[in-house]
């Protein structure tokens, strides 16, 4: 999940890719580079690590040239390194690409035997030298289309040509890519944010599909080589949300936003006159609906298993989850009563589009839970349900998580109550206790201090659990699922009932032990595991929206959000285990918003 971006224009290019690549650093931070066309000459510079060195390297030894690709890496094929960032150029061309060649080995040792040499351990390189190869005897555009005919795997890329210096050919199979349009400039990009500031006309290739743009005009060639017309779209302005204001990093902005995201989210769908959900669009007449899949990734997988316990809760429907990698390879017996609902915030994740396309290919109802209404898996879906929480930069998933539970707890409702499986009053009480979400997360939020204080019982531990059971217990996972990827801990998430069939031989003195243990049927329960935990020496930090005062010596600190309602509780308790993920990071000095070895939107299998 690399970020390309390409711009062909009338005037020098590579600020305007430094801009582009630091809006793409999301999707990968190993390594940038760029390549622009300087009299004739590809004119390549790249550095290791953040875009703000490849600035830093430009200021000292600034690059002209009207056309230029740009790329960001997060490494697949060959360590993080200067030699394996992209551009990986030859004499004659230059290709940036997002995406894995499966059959690199293979093409790599048939191109060793021709005596070609290669400088990366790069699959990306391959492509660079089978273009190379045939660009001997064929014009560019020939020479991609016998290239990509070549490559097993997925690819968006960009590439320019030292003796065709007005135009950059752009290839999309698998990973996305988008065009943009402005007066005398074209754009390639890896997706419409990262052409947001310099155009809002926006197309998208499909898989398959080529594209040739110059600066004054762009063609598209589908698989087949057949010129075809692409949609126009014009993007919506949410350009100023993308800004960290005060706060020290987006992850911090983001968390603090959520009761306005959580807000506005609701006033999209709750029509507060009729008292009544707006949600009318349904690909499958709600009483129809057999079986609901939900599926997603990490976070949003998360989302996914909280809604399992509403849907069972308010409907009659069944459900099943799954996470997208393990979806996309089950042998399903697909059934056109069932609805398969997609979570993804960046609406591009490989595995997740990928079992989409599953479902569309055998004929069934899809819909999409979307933060970016633009991206594939929001175009490819039958039916879009956007959470509304404005950009989110930071890698790890916050408002949108809060988000997408949202958007499926009112789907779950308006479900409910359009099959009658729950009466109007209930449905009242719900849209209700919906209404009063906002200001309970904004109280909730007032629990930082003592999050930090319980942050640094964090810092010299090897490890940590967090437990929950029934609603609490996907938070449990979102909870162990942040500190990892925030704050390099190792943490697991258990179903507390489940610790005496093995986990919990893991407890000894002083390890930290999260307890999320809301005031609902489990609350006993959930009382009983803590006190397995205590007994074999771990140390518990427990978070509640109980009023009952807790009198327990063994309770090192105690967390309390306000309630709601029982259903809502996943909501706001997850408050304080993003705010724990974020402190602990922080005391350990860890990059909040670009943790190691991650990137946002991930589009690589
Ligand atoms: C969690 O903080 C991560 N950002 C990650 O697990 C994420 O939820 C996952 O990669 C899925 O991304 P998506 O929502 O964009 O599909």
């Amino acid at each position: 999940m690399c970020g390309i971006i390409g711009i062909a224009s009338n005037k020098p290019v590579s600020i305007n890719i430094i801009n582009s690549l630091k809006k793409l650093e999301y999707r990968g931070y190993d390594s940038a580079g760029l390549a622009t066309l300087n009299k004739s000459e590809i004119n390549e510079k790249k550095c290791s690590g953040r875009v703000e060195e490849l600035e830093k390297i430009l200021f000292k030894s600034p690059s002209d040239g009207n056309l230029g690709i740009g790329h960001v890496r997060w490494a697949t094929h060959g360590i993080p390194n200067l030699v394996n960032a992209h551009p990986h150029s030859s004499e004659v061309v230059s290709v940036v690409h997002n995406g894995i060649i499966e059959n690199s080995d293979e093409i790599k040792k048939k191109l060793e035997l021709k005596g070609l040499k290669f400088k990366s351990q790069t699959d990306t390189e391959v492509i660079t030298l089978l273009i190379t190869e045939s660009l001997k005897d064929n014009e560019p555009l020939e020479s991609v289309f016998n290239t990509l005919k070549q490559l097993k795997g997925s690819f968006a890329l960009g590439i320019i040509f030292k003796n065709h210096k007005d135009i950059i050919i752009g290839a999309r199979r698998g990973s996305p890519l988008a065009v943009g349009y402005s007066n005398e400039e074209n754009y390639l990009g890896s997706d419409s944010y990262a052409l947001k500031s310099m155009t809002n006309k926006i197309s998208y290739l499909d898989d398959g599909d080529l594209c040739i743009l110059s600066k004054d005009k762009v063609e598209f060639y589908n698989v087949n080589k057949k010129k075809t017309n692409k949609k126009v779209y014009t993007l919506s302005d949410d350009e100023n949300v993308s800004d960290k204001g005060d706060y020290k990093n987006f992850m911090s902005k983001e968390i603090f936003e959520q009761s306005t995201t959580v807000k506005n989210c609701i006033n999209e769908y709750v029509d507060s006159l009729k008292k009544d959900i707006n949600i009318y669009n349904f690909s499958i007449k709600p009483e129809k609906i057999n079986k609901i899949f939900l599926i997603g990734c990490g976070t949003a997988y998360h989302s996914c298993l909280v809604a399992k316990y509403w849907f069972e809760e308010l409907t009659t429907i069944d459900v099943e989850i799954d996470i997208a990698s393990e979806f996309r390879y089950r042998k399903l017996k697909f059934n056109p009563d069932n609805l398969y609902i997609f979570v993804s915030q960046s609406g591009e994740t490989a595995d997740t589009a990928a079992a989409l396309d599953i479902c569309k290919k055998n004929n069934v109802k899809t819909c999409s839970v979307v933060n970016v209404v633009e991206s594939t898996i929001a175009r490819n879906s039958d039916w879009v349900l956007p959470i509304h929480a404005g950009p989110e930069i930071g890698v790890a998933s916050t408002k949108t998580f809060l988000g997408q539970m949202l958007v499926l707890y009112i789907l779950c409702l308006k479900l409910a109550k359009s099959r009658k499986d729950i009466n109007d009053t209930i449905y009242q009480t719900n849209i209700k206790n919906l209404k009063a979400l906002p200001d309970a997360i904004k109280e909730s939020l007032k629990v930082e201090n003592s999050v930090q204080a319980m942050a640094k019982e964090f810092l010299d531990a090897k490890g940590s659990m967090f437990l929950g059971r029934g609603l609490s217990f996907p938070i449990a996972l979102e909870g162990a699922l942040k500190l990892k990827e925030l704050s390099y801990l190792h943490a697991e998430g258990y179903p507390a009932g489940e610790m005496k069939h093995g986990p919990l031989a893991l407890i000894e003195e002083g390890l930290p032990v999260v307890v999320i243990a809301p005031k609902d049927k489990y609350f006993e329960k959930t009382l009983s595991n803590m006190q397995e935990v205590i007994a074999r020496g771990g140390k518990i930090l427990f978070i509640t929206d109980h009023k009952k005062e807790l009198v327990n010596e063994n309770i090192r600190f105690g967390i309390r959000v306000p309630s709601l309602d029982n259903l809502l509780s996943p909501i706001l308790l997850t408050i304080p285990i993003q705010l724990l993920a974020y402190h602990v990071a922080l005391l350990k000095g860890c990059d909040i918003d670009k943790p190691r070895n991650l990137a946002k939107s991930v589009t690589v299998e």
